[in-house]
Parts: C-alpha cells; sequence; structure tokens
C-alpha cells in the first residue's frame, strides 16, 4: 500500500514538473519568437527604429493618403497633400486638415490602415494625433501633423521587396470615451499669411513706412533680402547705418519683437508682440522682395 502510494506521489510529481516545463516553454515562446525574429528580421514584430539610426536606403517609395469619418462623424478631414516621394528611412513630415462643423466641442480618435498590409510593420510614425483621442471645439479647424519614416527593411524583406506605393489611410470615429483627450487647438497655429499681413502692415506699419518713398520710416519695397540702414536719402539712425546685416525672417522677427534690443541704437518706435502677428507681417514683406528665392536659404 505504502509502495503504491509512493509511486503514485511520484507520478504526480512528474506530471507537475512535465506541466511546469511546458509552461515555461509556452510563456518563453513569445519572447523566443520575438528574439527569433529581432534577430533574423522576420515578419510580425513592430519593433521601433530610431529615424536617425536607421540607415538611408537608396530606394524611393510613393506614400499616398486617404481620409474618412464614421457615419454620423460630423467632421470634414482631409490630407493636406495627396502623396509625398520619399527615401527609405528618411524622415517625412505631413499634414491632414480637420474641422468640426458641429456646434459643440467633440472628441474623436482616429484609426490608420497601411496598404499593402504587409508593409504595414514597416511603416513607423514618430508622430501622429492617432496616437491619442483628439478633442476638437465647435467649427474650430486644425492642421495636425503627422510625423513618418519607412523602415529601409522593406527593401530587403523579400517579401516587401517589390512594394514602391504605400497607402496610409484614417477615419475618424466619434470617441467613446472622450474623457482626457487632448486638445487639438495645439495644433490651431495657422501658417503665416501673406495676406492677413498686407492687413496689418496698412493698419500699423504704413503709418510710418510707405513701400515706394520714405515717411517717418524708410520705405519698405524688397527689404526682405535688402541690407539694414541701406536705402539711399532716408536718414538713419546710427545704429541702422552701420548695421552689417541683410533681413532674413529670422532677424525681421526679432527687430519686429523689439528694434533696440536687437540693434542698440535704432530709433523705431514700434513692436509687435504677438509672434503670430510678426510671421504674418514678414511673409508680406516677403512677397515684396525679388530676391526671395536667393535669402531664403539664409533664414
Ligand atoms: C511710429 C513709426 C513706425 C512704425 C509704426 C513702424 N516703423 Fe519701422 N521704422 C521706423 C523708423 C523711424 C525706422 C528707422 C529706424 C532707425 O533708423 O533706427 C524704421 C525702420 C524699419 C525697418 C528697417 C528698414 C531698413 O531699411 O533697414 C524695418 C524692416 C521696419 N521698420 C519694419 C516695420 C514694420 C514691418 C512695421 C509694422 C509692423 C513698422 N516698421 C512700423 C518707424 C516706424
Amino acid at each position: 500500500m505504502d509502495r503504491r502510494k509512493l509511486k503514485k506521489a511520484a507520478t504526480l510529481v512528474f506530471i507537475f514538473a512535465a506541466l511546469g516545463v511546458m509552461t515555461t516553454l509556452v510563456s518563453y515562446s513569445v519572447t523566443l519568437y520575438r528574439l527569433f525574429c529581432q534577430v533574423t528580421g522576420a515578419n510580425g514584430t513592430t519593433q521601433r527604429v530610431a529615424a536617425d539610426t536607421a540607415k538611408l536606403a537608396g530606394k524611393t517609395v510613393t506614400v499616398f493618403f486617404n481620409t474618412n469619418v464614421a457615419p454620423g462623424m460630423p467632421w470634414r478631414f482631409e490630407p493636406v497633400q495627396s502623396q509625398v516621394r520619399i527615401k527609405l528611412g528618411q524622415q517625412a513630415l505631413v499634414f491632414f486638415e480637420a474641422q468640426n462643423r458641429a456646434d459643440h466641442a467633440i472628441v474623436g480618435h482616429a484609426t490608420f490602415n497601411v496598404t499593402p498590409a504587409k508593409a504595414g510593420i514597416y511603416f513607423k510614425k514618430i508622430q501622429c494625433f492617432c496616437f491619442t483621442e483628439e478633442r476638437l471645439g465647435a467649427g474650430q479647424k486644425v492642421e495636425m501633423p503627422v510625423d513618418f519614416f519607412v523602415d529601409p527593411r522593406l527593401a530587403s524583406d523579400p517579401n516587401t521587396a517589390d512594394v514602391d506605393q504605400i497607402t496610409l489611410s484614417y477615419t475618424f470615429f466619434q470617441s467613446l470615451k472622450p474623457k482626457g483627450a487632448a486638445d487639438l487647438a495645439r495644433f490651431s497655429s495657422a501658417p503665416p499669411s501673406a495676406a492677413a499681413g498686407q492687413q496689418l502692415f496698412a493698419q500699423t506699419c504704413s503709418a510710418c513706412h510707405g513701400l515706394d518713398h520714405a515717411k517717418e520710416g524708410p520705405g519698405l519695397r524688397g527689404v526682405f533680402g535688402r541690407k539694414a540702414g541701406s536705402t539711399g536719402g532716408y536718414p538713419y539712425s546710427s545704429g541702422l547705418a552701420k548695421a552689417d546685416f541683410v533681413w532674413t525672417a529670422g532677424r525681421l522677427d526679432k527687430w519686429l519683437a523689439n528694434p533696440q534690443a536687437f540693434v542698440p541704437g535704432a530709433l523705431m518706435p514700434y513692436h509687435v508682440d504677438d509672434p503670430a502677428r510678426r510671421r504674418d507681417i514678414i511673409a508680406y514683406l516677403r512677397t515684396l522682395s525679388a530676391t526671395t528665392a536667393a535669402t531664403r536659404a539664409q533664414d
């Protein structure tokens, strides 16, 4: 009887030991599989590669953008550019425009989809509105950036080596868990507008500046890209008269923010506090310069 009990116990110990080994194997197999994939580069893993360490491969792919909104979602949602051509490993910044047409704030979340699906694991997003729930105020319009690159391993994987076109599709759904959503207002600083700048110029600058003639200040046509303090016949302050630089967007921005801090001894008794307004005004001044292309590189 005792022997049989002992045998039974031994069998039980064996069974538990075997079960233990199998469980351990099963729970490790995911890790083992990942390890295998990382070593061999096989499909199925979504490990992230830093853009700067990804080796640039010579191959170029075209990425197309596609947008949808779920039925009943009162947003307009469109890609700003329909496609971009990029080298593998090259980081690209693209924009999507969304507008909430409802009279109240709505939280949405975007799902995305990459075709061909086999290229999906090589499509790496660094920044995307699709990472979080997003709130858009009533009637608000924003341009949302997406930062991405295509992993150069797309070209070395035999399964995807033939892929030279990728489509990225987004669909916005109304969120079911709107709490804790990020606010898309963070993207609402509109790109500089030369038209708005022209209006601001007419309202403020034109009191002292003509375009082609001096008033209290010098004429400003062509000032973008022109040497500071150089329009003939205008009696500049000694500060501007001895300035030795060309007006670029960056310098105009500093000047407009605080002329005396940027050029000691300058006599312009006016400044513009709002950075967005400065950008608009500079965009307008830029349109008045024939040398725009030449000076753009110096920004
Ligand atoms: C109250 C008058 C006044 C207003 C308003 C004014 N400016 Fe001026 N601005 C001057 C004067 C005076 C100078 C010359 C300063 C000097 O010699 O130190 C000047 C110089 C400049 C210069 C340097 C030009 C050059 O040839 O180097 C720029 C650029 C400029 N202003 C841009 C603007 C813009 C843009 C606005 C509107 C946002 C504006 N200013 C508003 C009086 C004004």
